[in-house]
């Protein structure tokens, strides 16, 4: 039931902002946060399991300080020189293989991806791209070509071809049990004929190596590496988008490339770079710069800017001076295997995946169809909202409960959500009706 003052605010929301969703069918209206938790407007505390822009946790004070303190001081642009700028790029490059060794900071991931194309369209002197059928990388108007959820009005730009995402709960598996890469390797590979023959050529693969909005996918170390040989054969690059997996969520690596076994000629960045404030960035090869700076005459007023640079130093800051990583690493396997007991007891769980802190539970119908439980997964996330527990779901059948805290997550804080979340399912289940979900 959705009270009287919420839906007067929807409805000055609608008036103001035109149609646009919220999470939930009673949407949340969030006024505080700290740490793993945020607060309603009535005072109601949630335990966050789903916001990954707060990397180091809601409102972290060291994050706080070092915006308050720069804000305070000074804040313009980088024609200017600025030393808080350079500091972060030494201390971000440091973190990739040598070849990656500069960046440039903007405000989006979008805008991230948007810059990686030119780079990649301005080394190769191509202009196809091909991502996966069931991606996100960002909302301009060249980075919104690579959606197919939501295409383009109008369709999509001839130069990009789509490949279908890899489904580790249903496709074939090789002899030694692991998830056969053959076929996503031969897409690729079709792919980069139709651009050749269409006359775009390969510019660039772009993708998560973690898949993450494909549902995470459980793709084993040196998966991609046949699709990534294809497109450096004819000359492409390969851009990573980390706006997901990066900056040590997925506990064993600092990025997804470096767990995925691939050295990408492009990262992108976002979200959690700055726990907050509006920062994402590229990072590159040096001479792939000086290539688009040749190209593309670039300026963004609002990226790298001192009050930026400084809340992702100390955002960077954050994650290795309270071991974060080691931390996303240890409570993640501790929570996944609480999931994979819980699923002793709920059938519907069909498969738990992820690693670090972003992982998460397929429902499925029935384990033997494998058939997607999708409007049982929506139900689950508002019923587990009403519990005070936040997260959502996603995935090629947006049938996967998406677990993607805060870094600081404790075990304790896993163990409500899995007490959550096993109250919620026999809840839920009890009012379940299979039919409607097949
Ligand atoms: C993988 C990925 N790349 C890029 C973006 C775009 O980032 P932004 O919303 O900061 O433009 C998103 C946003 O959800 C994303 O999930």
């Amino acid at each position: 039931m959705i009270d009287n003052d919420t839906q007067a605010l929807l409805e000055r929301r609608q008036q103001l902002l035109g149609p646009m969703s919220t999470f939930y069918d009673e949407p949340l209206h969030l006024v505080r946060g700290q740490g793993v938790h945020v607060w309603d407007a009535e005072g109601r505390e949630y335990l966050d399991c789903y916001n990954n822009v707060p990397h180091v946790g809601h409102c972290h004070p060291k994050v706080v300080e070092a915006i308050c303190s720069q804000a305070a001081t000074l804040n313009t642009h980088t024609r200017y020189l600025h030393e808080t700028i350079l500091e972060y790029v030494e201390r971000l490059t440091a973190t990739f293989d040598k070849s990656l060794s500069s960046a440039i900071m903007t405000c989006t991931g979008s805008e991230a991806n948007d810059i990686a194309l030119r780079i990649a369209q301005s080394v190769t002197g191509k202009s196809g791209v091909i991502a996966t059928d069931h991606t996100y990388h960002g909302n301009t108007m060249a980075v919104a070509q690579l959606s197919c959820t939501n295409p383009p009005p109008g369709g999509h730009w001839p130069n990009i071809r789509h490949v279908p995402t890899p489904d580790s709960y249903r496709d074939a598996r090789t002899s030694s049990g692991e998830l056969d890469a053959t076929s996503f390797t031969a897409s690729v590979e079709q792919a980069i004929q139709s651009l050749d023959a269409a006359g775009h050529g390969t510019s660039a693969l772009v993708i998560c190596p973690y898949l993450a909005n494909e549902g995470f996918p459980d793709i084993p170390p040196g998966w991609l590496n046949d699709a990534v040989a294809a497109v450096r054969r004819v000359g492409g690059v390969v851009i990573a988008d980390e706006v997901q997996p990066g900056f040590g969520r997925i506990g064993t690596h600092f990025w997804g490339h470096q767990y995925a076994g691939f050295v990408p000629e492009i990262v992108t960045l976002g979200k959690p770079m700055a726990n907050g404030h509006p920062v994402g960035g590229v990072v590159t090869q040096h001479s792939f710069l000086e290539s688009f700076r040749r190209d593309f005459r670039y300026f963004n007023t609002f990226g790298g800017n001192p009050v930026s640079a400084a809340a992702a130093l100390a955002t960077l800051n954050v994650v290795e001076e309270e071991g974060l990583m080691e931390n996303a690493r240890v409570v993640g396997d501790y929570a996944r295997t609480g999931l994979t007991q819980l699923a002793q007891r709920h059938a519907c769980i069909g498969d738990v995946r992820g690693r670090g802190l972003m992982f998460g539970a397929e429902l499925v119908v029935s384990r033997d169809t494998k058939l997607p439980a999708t409007k049982l997964a929506k139900q689950v996330a508002n019923g587990l909202r009403q519990r005070g527990v936040i997260l959502n779901f996603l995935g090629i059948h947006y049938n996967t409960l998406k677990i993607r805290p805060p870094l600081p997550f404790s075990k304790a804080n896993a163990n409500h959500l899995l007490d959550t979340l096993d109250a919620t399912l026999t809840d839920v289940l009890q009012q379940y009706n299979v039919d409607v979900d097949q």
